[in-house]
């Protein structure tokens, strides 16, 4: 199973392949900004990948179109269009 690790203090958690990754982490009670529920709205569920990128699903076209309208950097990702394949390592300024 993927491994997800922290860039600050917590312990690595590892999760189905294939998993939602905002899901995967509420579903550990990490906590992931959200207003709009998982919709793909929002983008307050922002995440940067400090490693792994390549492990993670390509952007889909829900993605795609909020990065056309938000100036967000290319390490982040919407977590909850993305889906974990293999080790990551991740980070959010609030946790
Ligand atoms: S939770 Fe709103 S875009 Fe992901």
């Amino acid at each position: 199973m993927p491994k997800i690790r922290f860039a600050k203090g917590r312990p690595e958690i590892e999760v189905p392949i294939g998993s939602n990754l905002m899901k995967c982490l509420t579903d550990n009670e990490i906590p992931v900004a959200s207003s709009c529920g998982g919709e793909g709205v929002c983008t307050k569920c922002l995440l940067t990948i400090v490693e792994g990128k390549e492990n993670l699903s390509p952007p889909n076209e829900t993605e795609n179109d909020l990065r056309d309208i938000h100036d967000f950097a290319r390490n982040e990702r919407v977590s909850c269009q993305t889906e974990v394949l293999g080790d990551i390592k991740i980070d959010a300024g609030y946790w």
